[in-house]
Protein backbone atom coordinates (compact mmCIF):
# COMPACT_ATOMS: atom_id res chain seq x y z
CA UNK A 1 0.00 0.00 0.00
CA UNK A 2 1.20 3.36 -0.82
CA UNK A 3 -0.23 5.40 2.25
CA UNK A 4 1.71 4.71 6.08
CA UNK A 5 -1.31 5.20 7.98
CA UNK A 6 -1.17 6.07 11.90
CA UNK A 7 -0.41 2.89 13.18
CA UNK A 8 -2.75 3.08 15.64
CA UNK A 9 -7.10 3.89 16.31
CA UNK A 10 -7.72 6.12 18.85
CA UNK A 11 -9.39 5.40 21.69
CA UNK A 12 -9.38 8.64 24.24
CA UNK A 13 -9.60 12.08 22.07
CA UNK A 14 -9.29 15.90 23.47
CA UNK A 15 -11.17 18.29 21.49
CA UNK A 16 -9.68 21.25 19.70
CA UNK A 17 -11.66 24.42 20.10
CA UNK A 18 -11.72 26.43 16.71
CA UNK A 19 -11.06 30.30 16.98
CA UNK A 20 -11.73 32.18 13.93
CA UNK A 21 -9.15 34.47 12.37
CA UNK A 22 -10.66 37.80 14.21
CA UNK A 23 -10.44 36.32 17.62
CA UNK A 24 -6.84 35.44 17.20
CA UNK A 25 -5.99 39.15 15.76
CA UNK A 26 -6.96 40.05 19.01
CA UNK A 27 -5.64 37.27 21.01
CA UNK A 28 -2.13 37.99 19.61
CA UNK A 29 -2.54 41.37 20.04
CA UNK A 30 -3.23 40.53 24.15
CA UNK A 31 0.14 38.45 24.06
CA UNK A 32 1.80 41.53 22.29
CA UNK A 33 2.36 38.52 20.10
CA UNK A 34 4.35 36.29 21.59
CA UNK A 35 2.99 32.58 20.85
CA UNK A 36 4.40 31.69 24.28
CA UNK A 37 1.68 33.70 26.00
CA UNK A 38 -1.42 32.02 24.45
CA UNK A 39 -3.24 29.84 26.18
CA UNK A 40 -2.84 26.58 24.65
CA UNK A 41 -7.03 25.90 24.36
CA UNK A 42 -6.69 29.21 21.82
CA UNK A 43 -4.16 27.18 19.45
CA UNK A 44 -5.80 25.13 16.65
CA UNK A 45 -2.64 22.70 16.53
CA UNK A 46 0.25 22.75 19.08
CA UNK A 47 3.61 22.22 17.18
CA UNK A 48 5.59 24.50 20.05
CA UNK A 49 7.46 21.59 21.20
CA UNK A 50 7.50 17.30 20.95
CA UNK A 51 8.45 17.48 24.32
CA UNK A 52 6.08 15.28 27.34
CA UNK A 53 3.40 16.31 24.29
CA UNK A 54 2.86 12.74 23.00
CA UNK A 55 0.12 10.78 23.64
CA UNK A 56 0.58 7.72 25.82
CA UNK A 57 -0.75 4.26 24.88
CA UNK A 58 -3.43 1.86 26.78
CA UNK A 59 -0.52 -0.39 27.54
CA UNK A 60 1.37 3.12 29.40
CA UNK A 61 -2.14 4.09 31.14
CA UNK A 62 -2.47 0.24 32.22
CA UNK A 63 1.45 0.44 33.31
CA UNK A 64 0.74 3.81 35.19
CA UNK A 65 -1.70 2.02 37.48
CA UNK A 66 0.59 -0.54 38.23
CA UNK A 67 2.89 2.59 39.57
CA UNK A 68 3.89 1.81 43.40
CA UNK A 69 4.74 5.03 45.03
CA UNK A 70 7.16 3.54 47.41
CA UNK A 71 9.97 5.55 48.48
CA UNK A 72 12.71 2.93 48.51
CA UNK A 73 12.59 0.41 46.61
CA UNK A 74 10.19 0.77 44.23
CA UNK A 75 9.33 -2.41 42.17
CA UNK A 76 8.20 0.63 39.68
CA UNK A 77 12.03 1.88 39.22
CA UNK A 78 13.02 -2.02 38.76
CA UNK A 79 10.62 -2.23 35.59
CA UNK A 80 12.36 1.46 34.69
CA UNK A 81 15.69 0.04 35.16
CA UNK A 82 15.07 -2.99 33.45
CA UNK A 83 13.50 -1.07 30.10
CA UNK A 84 16.31 1.13 30.34
CA UNK A 85 19.13 -1.11 30.57
CA UNK A 86 17.44 -3.37 27.57
CA UNK A 87 18.34 -0.64 25.07
CA UNK A 88 21.12 1.09 27.04
CA UNK A 89 23.39 -1.16 28.97
CA UNK A 90 24.86 1.16 31.37
CA UNK A 91 26.01 0.29 34.79
CA UNK A 92 24.08 3.30 37.04
CA UNK A 93 20.83 4.52 36.17
CA UNK A 94 19.77 7.90 37.92
CA UNK A 95 16.12 8.68 36.99
CA UNK A 96 15.24 12.91 37.18
CA UNK A 97 12.53 14.48 36.28
CA UNK A 98 13.13 15.34 33.40
CA UNK A 99 16.59 15.98 30.66
CA UNK A 100 17.70 19.16 31.52
CA UNK A 101 17.43 17.93 35.21
CA UNK A 102 20.36 15.18 34.39
CA UNK A 103 22.25 17.67 33.10
CA UNK A 104 22.48 19.96 35.91
CA UNK A 105 23.90 17.20 38.30
CA UNK A 106 26.07 15.81 35.48
CA UNK A 107 27.90 19.67 35.02
CA UNK A 108 27.42 20.44 38.61
CA UNK A 109 29.83 17.74 38.98
CA UNK A 110 31.94 17.53 35.89
CA UNK A 111 32.05 21.24 34.68
CA UNK A 112 33.50 24.23 36.05
CA UNK A 113 35.20 27.16 35.30
CA UNK A 114 38.51 26.99 32.45
CA UNK A 115 36.28 23.54 31.00
CA UNK A 116 35.54 23.55 27.96
CA UNK A 117 32.66 20.78 26.84
CA UNK A 118 32.28 20.04 22.54
CA UNK A 119 29.54 18.52 20.65
CA UNK A 120 27.72 17.78 17.85
CA UNK A 121 25.34 20.96 18.63
CA UNK A 122 24.88 21.40 22.44
CA UNK A 123 20.70 21.84 22.83
CA UNK A 124 20.25 24.71 24.73
CA UNK A 125 19.71 23.73 27.90
CA UNK A 126 22.39 21.77 27.70
CA UNK A 127 24.15 25.20 27.06
CA UNK A 128 22.87 26.70 29.89
CA UNK A 129 23.59 23.85 32.30
CA UNK A 130 27.49 23.89 30.75
CA UNK A 131 27.59 27.62 31.02
CA UNK A 132 25.77 28.36 34.30
CA UNK A 133 28.99 26.60 35.92
CA UNK A 134 31.33 28.87 34.38
CA UNK A 135 32.63 26.21 31.38
CA UNK A 136 32.25 26.46 27.75
CA UNK A 137 30.34 24.91 25.48
CA UNK A 138 31.82 24.46 21.84
CA UNK A 139 29.28 23.27 18.62
CA UNK A 140 31.37 21.22 16.25
CA UNK A 141 28.75 19.89 13.57
CA UNK A 142 30.00 19.00 10.23
CA UNK A 143 29.67 22.30 7.80
CA UNK A 144 26.70 19.99 6.07
CA UNK A 145 24.84 20.21 8.84
CA UNK A 146 24.55 24.56 9.13
CA UNK A 147 23.27 24.48 5.32
CA UNK A 148 19.32 23.70 5.54
CA UNK A 149 19.33 22.82 1.81
CA UNK A 150 22.05 19.88 1.89
CA UNK A 151 20.96 16.76 1.29
CA UNK A 152 23.64 15.11 3.40
CA UNK A 153 21.74 11.69 4.87
CA UNK A 154 23.70 12.85 8.40
CA UNK A 155 23.77 16.45 9.07
CA UNK A 156 23.90 15.84 12.96
CA UNK A 157 27.16 14.26 12.69
CA UNK A 158 30.46 15.47 14.39
CA UNK A 159 33.06 16.84 12.55
CA UNK A 160 35.61 14.48 13.48
CA UNK A 161 38.95 16.75 12.52
CA UNK A 162 37.13 19.65 14.17
CA UNK A 163 37.09 17.36 17.69
CA UNK A 164 40.57 15.42 17.41
CA UNK A 165 42.50 19.16 16.87
CA UNK A 166 39.87 20.11 19.94
CA UNK A 167 41.05 17.37 22.24
CA UNK A 168 44.57 17.93 20.94
CA UNK A 169 44.19 21.64 21.77
CA UNK A 170 42.39 21.69 24.78
CA UNK A 171 43.18 18.33 26.60
CA UNK A 172 42.98 18.56 30.32
CA UNK A 173 40.66 20.86 29.75
CA UNK A 174 37.71 18.70 28.26
CA UNK A 175 35.87 16.73 31.14
CA UNK A 176 33.60 14.60 28.41
CA UNK A 177 32.59 14.71 24.76
CA UNK A 178 28.85 15.14 24.39
CA UNK A 179 26.69 13.98 21.07
CA UNK A 180 22.89 15.24 20.63
CA UNK A 181 21.14 12.12 18.88
CA UNK A 182 18.97 13.52 16.67
CA UNK A 183 20.43 16.80 16.60
CA UNK A 184 17.90 19.16 17.95
CA UNK A 185 18.91 22.47 17.35
CA UNK A 186 20.26 22.01 13.67
CA UNK A 187 16.55 20.28 12.26
CA UNK A 188 16.40 17.41 14.03
CA UNK A 189 19.01 15.89 12.01
CA UNK A 190 20.81 12.15 12.35
CA UNK A 191 24.21 11.29 13.37
CA UNK A 192 25.70 8.01 12.02
CA UNK A 193 26.60 5.08 13.93
CA UNK A 194 30.21 5.40 12.09
CA UNK A 195 29.79 8.47 13.20
CA UNK A 196 28.90 8.10 16.72
CA UNK A 197 32.12 5.05 16.72
CA UNK A 198 34.57 7.64 15.46
CA UNK A 199 33.65 10.03 17.98
CA UNK A 200 33.90 7.62 20.50
CA UNK A 201 37.19 6.69 19.80
CA UNK A 202 38.93 10.22 19.66
CA UNK A 203 37.17 10.66 22.76
CA UNK A 204 38.80 7.43 23.77
CA UNK A 205 42.58 7.99 23.13
CA UNK A 206 41.98 11.42 24.69
CA UNK A 207 40.82 9.87 27.86
CA UNK A 208 37.99 11.94 27.66
CA UNK A 209 34.81 10.36 29.03
CA UNK A 210 31.78 10.48 26.00
CA UNK A 211 28.08 11.17 26.42
CA UNK A 212 25.42 10.81 24.46
CA UNK A 213 22.03 13.22 24.97
CA UNK A 214 20.15 11.03 24.04
CA UNK A 215 16.32 12.65 23.34
CA UNK A 216 15.41 11.17 20.25
CA UNK A 217 17.69 8.36 20.11
CA UNK A 218 15.05 5.84 18.67
CA UNK A 219 14.51 8.63 15.57
CA UNK A 220 17.70 8.42 15.23
CA UNK A 221 18.35 4.87 15.19
CA UNK A 222 15.59 4.35 12.57
CA UNK A 223 17.29 6.77 10.26
CA UNK A 224 20.25 5.33 10.83
CA UNK A 225 18.37 1.68 9.63
CA UNK A 226 17.64 3.71 6.86
CA UNK A 227 20.24 5.57 5.31
CA UNK A 228 23.58 4.42 6.27
CA UNK A 229 25.31 1.32 4.98
CA UNK A 230 25.13 -2.51 6.06
CA UNK A 231 22.09 -1.32 8.84
CA UNK A 232 19.11 -1.79 6.50
CA UNK A 233 18.37 -5.53 7.46
CA UNK A 234 19.37 -4.75 11.37
CA UNK A 235 16.49 -4.06 14.26
CA UNK A 236 16.32 -1.32 15.54
CA UNK A 237 16.71 -2.77 19.10
CA UNK A 238 20.51 -3.78 17.68
CA UNK A 239 20.99 -0.33 16.23
CA UNK A 240 19.99 1.30 19.12
CA UNK A 241 22.42 -0.85 21.29
CA UNK A 242 25.31 -0.65 19.64
CA UNK A 243 24.99 3.26 19.75
CA UNK A 244 25.02 3.01 23.18
CA UNK A 245 27.56 0.35 23.20
CA UNK A 246 30.44 2.86 23.11
CA UNK A 247 29.48 5.65 25.09
CA UNK A 248 30.43 6.46 29.30
CA UNK A 249 27.02 7.59 30.08
CA UNK A 250 24.03 9.65 28.47
CA UNK A 251 21.62 12.23 29.40
CA UNK A 252 18.03 11.64 28.18
CA UNK A 253 14.88 13.24 28.33
CA UNK A 254 11.82 10.88 28.52
CA UNK A 255 9.73 13.20 27.44
CA UNK A 256 10.67 12.74 23.86
CA UNK A 257 11.61 9.19 22.72
CA UNK A 258 9.77 7.34 25.63
CA UNK A 259 6.29 8.56 25.04
CA UNK A 260 6.26 10.48 28.33
CA UNK A 261 4.34 13.09 29.42
CA UNK A 262 7.80 13.69 32.44
CA UNK A 263 10.67 12.31 33.31
CA UNK A 264 14.63 11.84 32.23
CA UNK A 265 17.40 10.12 33.95
CA UNK A 266 21.38 10.00 33.69
CA UNK A 267 23.19 6.83 32.99
CA UNK A 268 26.36 6.83 34.19
CA UNK A 269 29.61 3.51 33.62
CA UNK A 270 31.89 5.30 36.02
CA UNK A 271 30.96 4.54 40.12
CA UNK A 272 32.62 7.27 41.70
CA UNK A 273 30.89 9.80 39.12
CA UNK A 274 27.51 8.00 39.47
CA UNK A 275 27.95 7.75 44.01
CA UNK A 276 28.74 11.53 43.76
CA UNK A 277 25.53 12.06 40.80
CA UNK A 278 23.33 10.14 43.34
CA UNK A 279 24.23 12.54 46.13
CA UNK A 280 23.42 15.10 44.14
CA UNK A 281 20.08 13.65 43.15
CA UNK A 282 19.31 13.71 46.51
CA UNK A 283 19.78 16.58 47.22
CA UNK A 284 18.19 18.01 44.24
CA UNK A 285 15.44 15.68 42.74
CA UNK A 286 15.28 13.17 45.50
CA UNK A 287 16.10 9.47 46.51
CA UNK A 288 18.05 7.24 43.62
CA UNK A 289 15.10 4.86 43.08
CA UNK A 290 12.28 7.44 42.28
CA UNK A 291 14.78 10.49 41.25
CA UNK A 292 11.90 13.94 41.47
CA UNK A 293 9.33 10.82 39.68
CA UNK A 294 6.46 9.23 40.89
CA UNK A 295 6.80 5.47 40.40
CA UNK A 296 3.65 5.88 37.97
CA UNK A 297 5.97 7.83 35.88
CA UNK A 298 8.70 5.45 35.93
CA UNK A 299 6.39 2.93 34.76
CA UNK A 300 4.98 4.45 32.00
CA UNK A 301 8.67 5.61 31.07
CA UNK A 302 9.20 2.14 31.19
CA UNK A 303 6.33 0.50 28.76
CA UNK A 304 7.01 3.53 26.69
CA UNK A 305 11.00 2.03 25.61
CA UNK A 306 8.98 -1.25 24.50
CA UNK A 307 6.90 0.82 22.06
CA UNK A 308 9.17 3.21 20.62
CA UNK A 309 11.50 1.35 19.10
CA UNK A 310 8.59 -0.02 17.03
CA UNK A 311 9.30 -0.06 12.80
CA UNK A 312 5.72 0.56 12.55
CA UNK A 313 5.64 3.41 14.56
CA UNK A 314 8.64 5.00 13.50
CA UNK A 315 8.00 4.58 9.53
CA UNK A 316 4.70 6.49 10.32
CA UNK A 317 6.65 9.06 12.65
CA UNK A 318 9.25 10.26 9.95
CA UNK A 319 7.06 9.73 7.17
CA UNK A 320 4.89 12.79 8.63
CA UNK A 321 7.64 15.32 8.86
CA UNK A 322 8.37 14.25 5.23
CA UNK A 323 5.16 14.11 3.92
CA UNK A 324 4.42 17.89 5.02
CA UNK A 325 8.00 18.80 3.68
CA UNK A 326 7.62 17.36 0.10
CA UNK A 327 4.11 19.93 0.01
CA UNK A 328 5.91 22.75 1.02
CA UNK A 329 8.34 22.47 -0.87
CA UNK A 330 6.39 21.90 -4.06
CA UNK A 331 4.96 24.79 -2.84
CA UNK A 332 8.02 26.89 -2.62
CA UNK A 333 8.40 27.28 1.02
CA UNK A 334 12.26 27.40 1.67
CA UNK A 335 12.17 24.24 4.48
CA UNK A 336 15.14 22.47 6.04
CA UNK A 337 16.16 19.37 4.00
CA UNK A 338 15.98 16.24 4.21
CA UNK A 339 13.24 15.60 6.60
CA UNK A 340 14.22 15.46 10.59
CA UNK A 341 13.05 13.08 12.88
CA UNK A 342 10.89 15.53 15.13
CA UNK A 343 9.98 18.18 13.31
CA UNK A 344 9.51 20.08 10.12
CA UNK A 345 12.03 23.17 10.26
CA UNK A 346 11.20 26.30 7.82
CA UNK A 347 14.19 28.81 6.82
CA UNK A 348 11.97 31.84 7.27
CA UNK A 349 15.17 34.10 6.67
CA UNK A 350 15.26 32.89 3.16
CA UNK A 351 11.60 32.72 2.70
CA UNK A 352 10.52 35.77 3.88
CA UNK A 353 13.48 37.53 2.18
CA UNK A 354 12.45 41.03 2.46
CA UNK A 355 12.19 41.23 6.19
CA UNK A 356 15.99 42.07 7.92
CA UNK A 357 16.86 39.22 10.35
CA UNK A 358 16.89 42.36 13.20
CA UNK A 359 12.96 42.50 12.09
CA UNK A 360 13.00 38.66 13.13
CA UNK A 361 11.47 37.52 9.90
CA UNK A 362 10.88 33.72 12.24
CA UNK A 363 8.45 36.00 14.45
CA UNK A 364 6.74 37.31 11.76
CA UNK A 365 6.36 33.46 10.32
CA UNK A 366 5.28 32.09 13.58
CA UNK A 367 2.78 34.72 14.32
CA UNK A 368 1.56 34.62 10.60
CA UNK A 369 0.75 30.84 11.01
CA UNK A 370 -1.00 31.68 14.11
CA UNK A 371 -3.25 34.16 12.95
CA UNK A 372 -3.78 32.41 9.67
CA UNK A 373 -4.56 29.09 11.12
CA UNK A 374 -4.26 28.90 14.73
CA UNK A 375 -1.06 26.99 14.02
CA UNK A 376 1.54 27.61 17.27
CA UNK A 377 5.14 27.08 15.94
CA UNK A 378 8.50 28.45 17.47
CA UNK A 379 10.95 30.87 16.13
CA UNK A 380 14.62 29.49 16.67
CA UNK A 381 16.74 32.07 15.21
CA UNK A 382 17.38 36.01 16.03
CA UNK A 383 15.18 35.82 19.00
CA UNK A 384 16.12 33.31 20.67
CA UNK A 385 19.81 33.53 19.83
CA UNK A 386 20.08 37.25 18.79
CA UNK A 387 21.13 38.88 22.28
CA UNK A 388 24.44 37.62 23.49
CA UNK A 389 25.21 38.19 27.22
CA UNK A 390 27.06 41.20 26.68
CA UNK A 391 23.98 43.02 25.57
CA UNK A 392 24.50 43.33 22.24
CA UNK A 393 21.93 42.18 19.34
CA UNK A 394 23.17 40.75 15.98
CA UNK A 395 21.74 38.75 13.29
CA UNK A 396 21.67 34.46 14.98
CA UNK A 397 23.13 32.13 12.42
CA UNK A 398 20.00 31.35 10.80
CA UNK A 399 16.00 32.24 10.87
CA UNK A 400 14.25 29.44 11.26
CA UNK A 401 10.74 28.11 12.30
CA UNK A 402 10.02 24.94 14.19
CA UNK A 403 6.91 23.09 13.99
CA UNK A 404 7.78 20.33 16.14
CA UNK A 405 5.12 17.29 15.85
CA UNK A 406 3.80 15.73 18.95
CA UNK A 407 4.23 11.52 19.62
CA UNK A 408 0.91 9.93 17.80
CA UNK A 409 -1.17 13.17 18.50
CA UNK A 410 -2.12 14.25 14.94
CA UNK A 411 -3.56 12.65 11.72
CA UNK A 412 -3.16 13.05 8.47
CA UNK A 413 -5.55 15.42 7.86
CA UNK A 414 -4.25 18.00 10.50
CA UNK A 415 -0.94 17.84 8.08
CA UNK A 416 -3.01 18.36 5.29
CA UNK A 417 -4.40 21.61 7.36
CA UNK A 418 -0.94 22.68 7.64
CA UNK A 419 -0.01 22.45 4.57
CA UNK A 420 -3.15 24.36 3.51
CA UNK A 421 -2.08 27.25 6.23
CA UNK A 422 1.15 27.28 4.51
CA UNK A 423 -0.60 27.89 0.70
CA UNK A 424 -2.96 30.79 1.95
CA UNK A 425 0.17 32.31 3.18
CA UNK A 426 2.56 31.58 0.44
CA UNK A 427 -0.09 34.01 -1.62
CA UNK A 428 0.46 36.96 1.11
CA UNK A 429 3.83 36.55 2.21
CA UNK A 430 5.68 39.29 0.41
CA UNK A 431 3.38 41.80 2.58
CA UNK A 432 4.66 40.21 5.88
CA UNK A 433 5.87 43.16 8.03
CA UNK A 434 8.81 42.57 10.42
CA UNK A 435 8.65 42.92 14.42
CA UNK A 436 10.48 44.85 16.61
CA UNK A 437 10.93 44.00 20.31
CA UNK A 438 9.18 46.91 22.95
CA UNK A 439 10.12 44.68 25.91
CA UNK A 440 12.43 42.06 27.13
CA UNK A 441 14.02 40.44 29.70
CA UNK A 442 18.05 40.19 30.30
CA UNK A 443 18.00 36.39 29.71
CA UNK A 444 16.62 33.46 27.45
CA UNK A 445 14.23 36.75 26.24
CA UNK A 446 12.19 34.30 23.32
CA UNK A 447 10.02 33.07 26.30
CA UNK A 448 8.68 36.76 27.40
CA UNK A 449 9.69 39.56 25.15
CA UNK A 450 6.88 41.47 23.67
CA UNK A 451 6.45 42.71 20.04
CA UNK A 452 5.03 45.37 18.33
CA UNK A 453 4.75 44.70 14.40
CA UNK A 454 6.29 47.20 12.02
CA UNK A 455 4.22 49.13 9.68
CA UNK A 456 5.00 50.43 6.04
N1 LIG B 1 18.40 17.81 25.01
C1 LIG B 1 17.70 18.00 23.87
C2 LIG B 1 18.32 17.63 22.56
C3 LIG B 1 16.40 18.51 23.92
O1 LIG B 1 15.71 18.68 22.79
C4 LIG B 1 15.84 18.84 25.18
C5 LIG B 1 14.50 19.42 25.28
C6 LIG B 1 16.60 18.61 26.34
C7 LIG B 1 17.88 18.09 26.21
C8 LIG B 1 16.08 18.91 27.70
O2 LIG B 1 15.11 18.00 28.08
O3 LIG B 1 13.00 19.33 28.34
O4 LIG B 1 13.28 17.11 29.46
O5 LIG B 1 14.54 19.08 30.26
N2 LIG B 1 13.88 19.89 24.29
C9 LIG B 1 12.52 20.45 24.26
C10 LIG B 1 12.24 20.98 22.88
C11 LIG B 1 12.22 21.41 25.35
O6 LIG B 1 11.17 21.61 22.70
O7 LIG B 1 13.03 20.77 21.97
P1 LIG B 1 13.92 18.41 29.09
Amino acid sequence: MKTIIEPFRIKSVEPIRFTTREQRRDLLKNVDYNLFGLKSEDVIIDLLTDSGTSAMSAAQWGAVMNGDESYAGSPSFIRFEAAVRDLMDFKHIIPTHQGRAAEAILFSLIGGKGKTIPSNTHFDTTRGNIEGTGAEAVDLVIAEGKDPQNLFPFKGNMDLEKLEAFLTEHGDAVPCVMMTITNNAGGGQPVSLANIRETAKIAQAHKVPFIIDACRFAENAWFIKQREEGQGERSIKDIVRDCFAEADGMTMSAKKDAFANIGGWLALNDDALAQKARTRLIQTEGFPTYGGLAGRDLDAIAQGLKEIISEDYLRYRVRTNEYIIERLDRLGVAVVKPAGGHAVFVDARSWLSHIEPLQYPGQALAVALYEIGGIRSCEIGTVMFGRSPDGRESPAAMDLVRMAIPRRVYTQSHADYIVEVFEELAAVKDELMGYEIIEEPPMMRHFTAKFAPLSG
